[in-house]
């Protein structure tokens, strides 16, 4: 059975002592919720409070991720941080490939290819956001638009490698908008992502990837979305920065 997965992407968000809150107030807020086995949590802070929510990690139950990685192994890259520093300090995942990354930092699919690359060679696993944007939908181009992200970001890997990366559909529309997509909007492309993963590598490995979905979700419309059968959790940005609505959320 795929996992269900609650990421919460803090981005550029909150100084170390509202991190330090934050992070107190969800893991008091885990500890008293029974959560199915197969539902997984994920903390992604930014970069200077991963040893932090790391350390909370060790007494809770949730994984913590990286917002950004390298697409290099090592060396002279000013300001970069390599998938090998974050895995060895005890980082269990990271985003690659959001949309803000791809508009403002230029992050192409051949970027994205490299560091699920690096992340996979250390044992990291990658949630490779996809997405289009609201012209693209409304020319009714997002379908090929997110075929083209996620076959030139993920089809060069192996069967065993794809089952490691979790993808994330982001409608760039729905980011921070408070424009959410429909369940159906959702559903429809979770399905093709999933018949994209089927046709590519068999039923049998697209059944075991999970699709979280992203964009405006909250405790309010968290329920019906993840009720789907191919969303299987979501990434949550704005609604993660506060411990009661993630927890709603998580909770859907
Ligand atoms: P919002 O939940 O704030 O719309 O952000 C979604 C997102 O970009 C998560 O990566």
């Amino acid at each position: 059975m795929r996992k269900h997965i609650i990421a919460g992407n803090w981005k550029m968000n909150k100084n170390f002592s509202e991190a330090d809150d934050l992070l107190n107030d969800l893991m008091e807020q885990l500890e008293n919720v029974k959560l199915p086995r197969e539902t997984q949590v994920i903390v992604c802070p930014p970069f200077p409070f991963l040893e932090m929510a790391s350390d909370y990690a060790n007494d809770s139950y949730f994984l913590v991720g990286a917002q950004n990685v390298s697409d290099k192994e090592s060396g002279a890259y000013t300001g970069e941080v390599s998938a090998e520093m974050l895995a060895s300090c005890e980082i269990d995942c990271c985003i690659v490939g959001h949309s803000e990354r791809r508009s403002y930092y230029g992050e192409t699919n051949a970027i994205v290819a490299a560091k699920v690359d690096q992340l996979l060679k250390h044992d990291l696993m990658p949630i490779m956001c996809c997405g289009e944007v609201l012209a693209e939908r409304e020319a009714n181009r997002q379908f090929d638009v997110v075929k083209s992200q996620i076959e030139e970001g993920l089809f060069h890997l192996s069967a065993d490698d794809i089952k490691r990366v979790v993808i994330a559909y982001e409608p760039v529309w729905a980011i921070g908008t408070g424009r959410t997509a429909t369940p159906e909007q959702a559903q429809e492309m979770h399905h093709y992502i999933r018949t994209l993963l089927a046709e590519k590598y068999g039923s049998a490995v697209a059944d075991e990837i999970s699709i979280l979905y992203g964009g405006s979700c909250k405790p309010s419309n968290a329920k019906e979305l993840f009720a789907n059968p191919d969303v299987d959790g979501g990434l949550i940005g704005g609604a993660s920065l506060k411990a009661d609505d993630f927890m709603g959320i998580v909770t859907a």
